[in-house]
């Protein structure tokens, strides 16, 4: 049952406003103390012209109590509402049950197209914690949608072309090999980088050169673009090593170069509809009008750049997948950036601008100091997983040295771990990464709340046979009560969850249902509960709480062990 909205509907028989406005109105009291559900009359004061508390009271007289309601009280302004416990609690719970995994999937999106585009990581360049950010939001995000029903499209728009990479050339072939290269991947890319930089200050002829290999790349060159892919396919090895420790797919590696061929056409359309200006042998859209710095299209060398790849790349993205929205994930200095190639692409005459969004997240900090490539202090993101499970491992030798499968539990958790702690704030924030406490079993963390998943599974596992009915009137303690408002709520979170593209809404209510229940197991013995009916009715609780906390993880991106 929908209790909101069968509430909304016995409010709508006796007020001038809709069941809509009415649910969307009512509230969940801070404390239980005051009610399960509060209406506060204020809307339905300005269309009776009546003050709120007078409203109040006279609803209470008026309303057809649903069935499940068992009192209402008016406090000032609002009328609060009491469950009937047992009706609430055994309607939940039997919902829980019988939907499994599939509690609290929808079919919101009715199929249509989100196309979320996240991770991209710079070819050459290690991946970073710092990219673990995009990787992790975007990675949830893409289930959350589907949970929706939404078609989720997961593109990798690796940082693949530029400059970069004819600097990376000349410093192959001045300082490297292909042994070299073979043996030590992305960090001897890294070293002769670096060693460019430090030599093209003394010599500039050094930047004339991988100008000069650029150009080739651009044309099609034989052998600059053989070097090219061996610089990629190095690269996506890493990569793809970080993307199997954190089980991360996605649909499309589409990176910068596929939009090389594809981009003269839409300098041309943007050249047609008057949007290109000259400026200083640069071509550039001018939006001052906006605001906003003007957003460079063609350099004055005549090369193409970041923003001219961005734009050629939504408009392929809406005519191959016609989507209902675009996300971006990125840190929040590309906010301006965004800003303005959504603004050119709405100048196109493209009203699907206003589907394109940027999902921009805060830095992210070591416990002791800022992460910075200027001092070294890149942390690796395989050296940070492998870190957290190790540290796992260490934890699980100490706490069940008899488990089985120990090696896979450690990364399931350890990686979580990790994943859940970016995941635990609005995506603003900076994360700071603190691997003890991350890590720990107790506290806010990940491993508390997979934890108490193998709890339940433990619990379930030590039941034998599973009773088939509940009498769950038998039921009515406020800590049971407590979980199973939090289940009431579990599909509301992940709508809004999608609504604001924060993750973070469903790992706080994960949390808190992982909470009240170790408060409900505490209060109530239940393997240990004489009372056979009631011991069941407990195991209930347990059984929809291990079904809910595994879909929560899930939509995280983060495995739910049985045992820890
Ligand atoms: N490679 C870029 C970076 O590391 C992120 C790309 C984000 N996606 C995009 N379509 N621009 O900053």
């Amino acid at each position: 049952m929908d209790f909101k909205q069968e509430l909304g509907k016995s409010l709508a028989a006796c007020l001038p406003l809709s069941v809509e406005d009415i649910v969307s109105a009512i509230e969940t009291p801070p404390d239980p103390a005051m009610g399960d559900y509060a209406f506060p009359c204020f809307k339905a004061a300005k269309a009776l012209k009546k003050a709120p508390p007078l409203i109040a009271k006279d609803v209470e007289a008026a309303i057809e109590k649903p069935g499940f309601i068992r009192e209402i009280r008016c406090a000032g302004p609002y009328l609060n509402f009491f469950v009937d416990r047992n009706v609430y609690m055994g309607d939940i719970l039997a919902e829980v049950l019988e939907k499994g995994e599939n509690f609290g999937r929808s079919d919101l999106g009715g199929g249509r197209n989100i196309v979320i585009d996240y991770s991209s990581p710079n070819i050459a360049k290690p991946f970073h914690v710092g990219h673990l950010r995009s990787t992790v939001i975007g990675n949830a995000l893409y289930k959350i949608y589907e949970f929706l029903g939404y078609n989720s499209i997961g593109i990798n728009h690796l940082g693949d072309w530029g400059t970069q990479f004819g600097k990376l050339i000349t410093a192959y072939k001045m300082w490297s090999s292909d042994e070299a290269v073979k043996e030590k991947g992305i960090s001897e890319l890294t070293r002769i980088y670096v060693k460019f930089h430090e030599e093209a200050e003394k010599d500039p002829a050094l930047d004339d050169e991988a100008r000069g290999f650029f150009v080739k790349m651009e044309r099609d060159d034989p052998e600059a673009i053989a070097l090219w892919k061996k610089f990629y396919d190095i690269s996506m090895v890493e990569f793809n090593r970080v993307y199997d420790m954190l089980g991360v797919k996605f649909d499309y590696f589409t990176g910068e170069s596929f939009y090389n061929k594809k981009m003269a056409a839409i300098v041309d359309e943007l050249e047609e509809k008057g949007l290109l200006k000259e400026d200083k042998g640069a071509k550039i859209v001018d939006l001052e009008a906006e605001k906003m710095p003007p957003c460079l299209i063609i350099r004055s060398d005549g090369g193409t750049l970041y923003a001219t790849r961005d734009i050629t790349a939504a408009i392929y993205r809406k005519n191959t997948y016609d989507f209902a929205k675009a996300l971006y994930l990125t840190a929040m200095d590309q906010s301006l950036y965004f800003a303005q190639v959504f603004k050119v692409i709405e100048k196109m005459g493209y009203d699907w601008a206003k589907d394109l969004y940027h999902v921009p997240f805060g830095l992210v900090s070591l416990k002791d100091g800022k992460l910075s490539t200027r001092t070294g202090r890149v942390v690796l993101m395989e050296d940070l997983l492998n870190t957290a499970t190790a540290k796992t491992l260490a934890i699980i030798e100490e706490k069940n040295p008899s488990l089985e499968n120990k090696e896979q539990v450690a990364k399931d958790v350890g990686i979580g771990a990790v994943i859940f702690n970016d995941l635990y704030n609005n995506r603003i924030k900076d994360v700071v990464f603190d691997m003890d406490k991350m890590t720990s079993f107790e506290g806010e963390t990940g491993p508390y709340v997979q934890y108490t998943h193998a709890r339940c599974a433990s619990l379930i596992s030590k039941a034998g046979d599973l009773p088939e009915a509940f009498d769950y009137s038998l039921l009515d303690d406020e800590a049971s009560l407590a979980v199973c408002r939090l289940f009431e709520t579990f599909p509301d979170k992940i709508r809004d969850a999608a609504a604001k593209n924060e993750p973070y809404i469903v790992s706080r209510h994960i949390m808190a249902i992982a909470q009240a229940f170790n408060k409900f197991y505490h209060d109530n013995p239940v393997l240990s509960c004489e009372d056979e009916n009631l011991r069941n009715a407990r195991l209930a609780v347990v059984m929809a709480t291990r079904i809910v906390l595994a879909t929560g993880l899930g939509l995280l991106g983060i495995k739910a062990p049985e045992r820890m």
